[in-house]
């Protein structure tokens, strides 16, 4: 099976008039939320591409189709106003010497931001926008990072152990994949003797 996305609680169809206050549990021993209503699982056959060692990269989805990361998430209604908001959790490991990372996405409304805050792990959020900017923000636990509108976001772990974040965005932000399967990012973070080393991606486009 490849990349699954899983509509847990289907009851809670999302209306404006219907939506409640709520309030959720994160289980960061089981790695998940209380009652998500949706759990995406991503797979390596999804990031065919992305990663700068094909060689690693065939190699390894030849032995496993590994799971990469997984998020889930609490559904709002999906317009301005509102905020989605749920648990990422990227596995540790490295396809060659580049660890393990999201697809990573603008949002579709350019101009929305994201939070994450580190719950658990070693990472960065790489960022950068359609101008050129680019920026690795190192995660660690109870570290907040801020990813303003116009920039697009990838988690990476570097560690050694599953990276958890909460993460918050704008309901009708919406994303778009495309941009960076077809561009990728302009950096990659690399393992350089034991240490996360942040250099030029030579196929970006
Ligand atoms: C939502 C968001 C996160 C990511 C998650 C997985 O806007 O940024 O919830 O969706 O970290 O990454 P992607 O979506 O890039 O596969
Ligand atoms: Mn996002």
């Amino acid at each position: 099976m490849k990349d699954f996305v899983q509509t847990v609680n289907s009851t809670m169809k999302k209306e404006k008039n219907k939506i409640k206050p709520f309030t959720f549990k994160i289980d960061i021993v089981n790695k998940t939320l209380s009652n998500p209503d949706s759990h995406i699982v991503r797979k390596l056959s999804s990031m065919k591409g992305q990663y700068l060692d094909e060689t690693s990269y065939d190699e390894m989805i030849k032995k496993e189709d590994t799971v990469l990361y997984e998020v889930y998430e609490k559904l709002v209604p999906e317009m301005e106003g509102e905020l989605i908001q749920g648990l990422s959790i990227v596995h540790p490991g490295k396809v060659g010497k580049e660890y393990f990372m999201t697809k990573g996405h603008f949002h579709s409304v350019l101009e929305t931001a994201e939070l994450y805050f580190c719950l658990k792990g070693h990472g960065y959020m790489m960022m950068e926008t359609p101008e050129g900017d680019w920026s690795a923000e190192e995660l660690l636990p109870y570290t907040a990072s801020y990813v303003p509108g116009r920039w697009a976001h990838r988690s990476i772990n570097v560690g050694n152990e599953d990276l958890l974040m909460l993460f918050v965005y704008p309901a009708h932000a919406g994303h778009n994949y495309a941009t960076i399967e077809t561009k990728g990012f302009r950096k990659l973070i690399i393992e350089d003797n034991g240490n996360p080393k942040i250099i030029d991606n030579p196929k970006w486009k």
